[in-house]
């Protein structure tokens, strides 16, 4: 049996290994511009699969402007890895959810007239709400996450709801680039995450040029990368941007592949 070297063992220092989840929504806005059928989602998660990812992730917006019911139902089939479907916590997509069964839901906000998702979840707005939606993904045997700003109280409101994880929103830290207080809050709501229980994501504005202080948070397990990585596929590939990513990641955290 071969055996793998041992980082330590050459005197680095080696963190916890932190997975990489692909979103493709973008290709399938590439698709909807002319309503047809290329470029396929499921395709292009096979190739982001090949390529490393540990992980698919897909919003099923509430006005279906990319991904589409039947690319959801296709996936959740054809995915090797994780499908994580990221969705609003409404009636109707809980009951998506229940039955496509994912290996994990993140939920979002979602305001129809926004470009992408802006804000973390109001998680103290309405707590009832969430929790309802919460319980019966968990009774369904689904692993649950909710994406929220950075911020401690917002992360202990999500503990009290019973969430397993929280996938914290990096759009402050992608928008202000140089500005160290968005970064400090992420390592801060990340360290506190952890430490009370919950497993912790991040993502939002992520790419080869920012990636790289997120990734050495080291209680940050999870990132979710979508536009810079299908817009950088566009000049070297899927396989390229992913591999791209993952060096990044890989030489932040001291693992030697
Ligand atoms: N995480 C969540 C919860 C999101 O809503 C998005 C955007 O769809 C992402 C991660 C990925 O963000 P980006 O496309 O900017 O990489």
């Amino acid at each position: 049996m071969a055996s793998e070297a041992n980082p330590r063992a050459a005197g680095a220092t080696t963190r916890p290994f932190q997975r990489l989840y692909v979103n493709i929504d973008h290709v399938a806005t590439l698709r909807q511009a002319r309503r047809g059928q290329s470029p396929d989602p499921v395709e292009a998660a096979r190739w982001c699969e090949q390529a490393g990812a540990d992980g698919i992730t897909v919003h099923l917006r509430e006005d279906r402007r990319h991904i589409q019911d039947a690319d959801v139902e296709a996936l959740a089939t054809s995915v090797r890895t994780v499908l994580n479907l990221e969705m609003a916590a409404t009636d109707e997509m809980v009951a998506i959810a229940r039955r496509l069964r994912p290996h994990q839901v993140t939920l979002v906000p979602e305001r129809r007239e926004e470009i992408t998702t802006e804000g973390g979840l109001d998680v103290r707005h309405d707590p009832a709400r969430l929790r309802a939606a919460l319980d019966a993904l968990h009774e369904a045997g689904i692993r649950t996450s909710l994406f929220v700003a950075p911020d401690l109280a917002t992360v202990d409101a999500c503990q009290a709801l019973g969430v397993r994880a929280i996938e914290l929103h990096t759009g402050p830290y992608a928008h202000h680039p140089g500005d160290p207080a968005p970064l400090a809050a992420l390592a801060r709501a990340a360290a506190h995450g952890a430490a009370i229980g919950l497993h912790v994501h991040a993502g939002h504005g992520l790419s080869v040029a920012n990636v790289g202080p997120v990734a050495a948070i080291d209680d940050i397990e999870e990132l979710n990368i979508g536009h810079a990585l299908v817009g950088r596929a566009l000049f070297i590939g899927l396989t390229g941007a992913v591999h791209e990513l993952r060096a990044v990641m890989d030489a932040v955290r001291g693992r030697h592949v």
